[in-house]
């Protein structure tokens, strides 16, 4: 469930995410579909050189400017402990002065919806001021978070405040790590992570309130979580139930929770200027990057941070790059520049920096996906810089494809952004867009992600809570009836479903892990090939989320020589993936061992990790951990028993066509077999940049899939027509039967 909503999720696969340039790098060159005038900007030697000029278009009212910025508290002469000077800062959030209004309002409604601003102190504060008039007495509080970045740091602030060790009263849980103990009172977590839970605690009956935070992202998980929160509610009085969203179309949210009441938090919202570019920019990284250094260099030092929303973390890396190369440049005269990245698979420990004050004469810049929209508050933000794109999943029902793509923004997200600047003073948002292009090209709103998304992963979990009926499940908006169809299709060709939609055997298997429906396919059918132990690694090598491979630009030809070695006998990424991990396990996990091989040690560690509690989960459905490292064979048609939908085959020009739903697609550059070419392969997932790739692709022999997926293959299918000796004819007869 987690993974799809993780806008970075394909990027997070390319194993060469810190490197520049592969072919299909397309950083920064999307452009609105509106068209563009060709604005390109080569190379800046000097920043001035060519500025990018704005248009001042409106001013967002602020709701009470008295004409200061809101300061630190007064009395900072007065030497504080660290540990007061959290407590004071509590006190100045905007939710502060409604707490009793807002206690006695949870006391008197079991549902409640709340609204407020970004950064008023909903997450923060509320579950504290919950915790402190009792109710975790009676059971854990638990709070929602779409994203696990958030879900982190949220939970290590409160613990700050609260003056405990984070994991014990306060904690957080996230796909692959339990951050909570016996002890813990107030948990955040992914929604996909409550979603999980209720699998085990069908009544959440060890939570005494429920907070679906960040509401109006409408993740698919949040969406899911509405209708089983509030099914369970109806027969558990006790339940309190919280929805908090950050923007004002709260109405549908109380409609949909019987008319539950909306309390508002007034957010405390200066001014802020909106600007738009005078025409369209060609290249909106490079835009933002001029835009930035310009703020930074004509505005007065300590007069404020910037904000730049870029779509990905490869994005991220490049600006950061650029940006450090531009500024060395600059000389002595210009105030540092202190870059910040923060994006959903940033390293927990560079996480904090953000948060970090800037120091006196200096200037922070935040590289951040859409992740600090609403999701995470930054202070000190006077400069926003908004493109207008976000890496939004999109979804085929037809063929089941899922791609990212770089999209517009809605116009809510556009004015979500904007007010990041006007948190703590006046502030600036600049658009690289013209105010045409706002007006009359954004859409007002956001589609929900349930609407554009593969649902097989909710199906299945909901399949397994019981819920037969998907079509009259209470959705706030439903989903296309098409993606229900295709999801039901998918888990029935698995055999996770019966002809009846009831979950089988394996399909409850399945749902024990907290993994795409293909992936515990694989894991399950390992059983049958006797090859659970080096499955469980592949698969975990596949959940990492974050490269493998590291590929340093000075040492390109030895990392890709290391990459190779583990691709000896070219049967695919599969195996490869398995070998690496195997072989860092016989060195017992060596650090050296991953430098020498160029191969990333955090990612191991992780894969690790995953790794353990996958062997976990094995006992608990009862297979066999089996090793049966000599028998790729055996392996890849454990593989395959997962993957079989993914399947495609060589055409004559060296391109693939897949099988069920033809679809011209290519090998990703970064596999082992991209210069191979076999000519059958089973793929983990595809990717579109340039073009529409296949990553991780293992070779495949035609005749496995009659064997192991006779329902959803027949002999005509596998047929190898792509023989250069086939009469042309032939081929293409079988094209148009298929
Ligand atoms: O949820 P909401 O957007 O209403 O606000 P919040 O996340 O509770 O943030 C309230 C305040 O806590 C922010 O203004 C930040 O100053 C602070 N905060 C922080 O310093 N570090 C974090 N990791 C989270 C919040
Ligand atoms: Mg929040």
């Amino acid at each position: 469930v987690e993974r799809y909503r993780d806008l970075n999720a394909a990027e997070k696969m390319n194993p060469f995410a810190e490197q520049e340039a592969w072919e299909d790098h397309q950083i920064g060159k999307a452009t609105m579909k509106f068209g563009s005038k060709d604005k390109k900007h080569d190379d800046y030697e000097f920043v001035f050189e060519n500025q990018i000029e704005f248009i001042q278009d409106e001013v967002m009212k602020g709701d009470n400017y008295d004409g200061e910025p809101y300061g630190d508290s007064p009395d900072e002469s007065v030497a504080k402990s660290a540990f007061e000077k959290l407590q004071a800062d509590r006190k100045t959030l905007p939710v502060y002065p409604y707490r009793e209004k807002l206690l006695e309002a949870v006391n008197e409604h079991q549902v409640l919806v709340i609204v407020g601003e970004t950064g008023s102190g909903k997450t923060t504060q509320i579950p504290q001021y919950l915790h402190e008039a009792g109710y975790t007495k009676r059971g854990k509080i638990g709070c929602t978070q779409p994203r696990r970045v958030a879900a982190m740091s949220v939970s290590a602030r409160v613990s700050q405040e609260m003056g405990v060790k984070l994991g014990h009263e306060v904690g957080y849980s996230i796909r692959f790590e339990d951050c909570t103990s016996e002890k813990t009172v107030i948990k955040y977590m992914t929604d996909g992570m409550l979603l999980r839970e209720f699998l085990g605690e069908p009544d959440l009956s060890s939570y005494s309130v429920v907070m679906v935070d960040e509401a109006h992202e409408r993740t698919l998980s949040t969406d899911i979580l509405f209708g089983l929160v509030k099914d369970i509610a109806r027969f558990r009085p006790d339940l309190k139930l919280l929805i908090s969203s950050a923007t004002l179309d709260a109405e549908k949210f109380s409609d949909y929770f019987d008319s539950a009441p909306i309390f508002i938090v007034p957010g405390r919202r200066f001014p802020v200027e909106i600007n738009y570019t005078k025409a369209p920019e060609a290249d909106y990284l490079d835009a933002a990057i001029v835009t930035a250094l310009q703020i930074h260099v004509t505005q007065p030092p300590g007069d404020g941070d910037i904000l730049v929303f870029l779509t990905g973390q490869e994005e991220i890396e490049t600006a950061e790059e650029i940006l450090k190369h531009r500024t060395r440049g600059l000389g002595t005269k210009i105030a540092e520049l202190i870059i910040c990245p923060i994006y959903a698979n940033l390293p927990t420990e560079l996480q904090a920096k953000i948060f970090e004050r800037t120091p006196e004469g200096a200037r922070k810049v935040v590289l951040a996906t859409n992740i600090a929209e609403t999701s995470l508050t930054i202070d000190g933000i006077k400069y926003v810089i908004d493109p207008g794109f976000v890496k939004m999943k999109s979804y085929s029902p037809r063929t089941g494809m899922e791609s990212l793509l770089i999209t517009p923004i809605s116009k809510a997200s556009a004015n979500q952004r904007a007010g990041r600047s006007g948190r703590t003073g006046p502030g600036k948002c600049f658009r690289l867009y013209t105010s045409h292009n706002y007006y009359n090209d954004l859409e007002d709103n956001t589609v929900p992600e349930i609407q554009r998304t593969n649902l097989a992963n909710v199906v299945l979990s909901l399949k397994s809570l019981g819920i037969h009926d998907l079509v009259n499940f209470d959705f706030m908006d439903p989903p296309p009836e098409a993606s229900l169809l295709k999801a039901l299709e998918l888990l029935f060709a698995l055999s996770a479903l019966n002809k009846k939609g009831e979950l089988t055997k394996v399909g409850r298997k399945m749902a024990e892990f907290p993994l795409d429906p293909m992936l515990s396919k694989m894991i399950v059918a390992s059983d049958k090939y006797k090859c659970s132990d080096e499955i469980i690694s592949i698969a975990a090598m596949l959940s990492i989320g974050s490269s493998i491979f590291y590929r340093p630009k000075d040492k390109q030809v030895h990392a890709d020589n290391a990459r190779m070695n583990f691709h000896m006998g070219n049967v695919g990424d599969h195996i490869a993936l398995l070998k690496v991990y195997s072989s860092w396990k016989e060195t017992n996990f060596s650090t050296q061992w991953c430098y020498e091989n160029y191969i990333q040690v955090r990612s191991m560690k992780r894969a690790r990790d995953i790794r353990d509690q996958l062997e976990g989960l094995l006992e608990r459905v009862e297979i066999e951990m089996m090793s049966n490292p000599g028998d790729l064979e055996a392996i890849r048609k454990a593989i395959t028993s997962g993957y079989f939908p993914h399947c495609s085959r060589l055409q004559k020009n060296g391109s693939y066509r897949t099988v069920k739903h033809p679809q011209t697609v290519h090998i990703h550059p970064s596999s082992g077999l991209a210069q191979v070419l076999p000519r059958w392969v089973v793929y983990h997932e595809l990717v579109l940049t340039t073009k529409e790739y296949m990553r991780q692709v293992s070779e495949l022999k035609p005749e496995w899939l009659i064997e192991i997926a006779p329902h959803f293959y027949q002999l005509k299918d596998v047929e190898d027509t792509g023989s250069k000796k086939m009469p042309r004819g032939e081929g293409l007869a079988s094209d148009i039967q298929r």
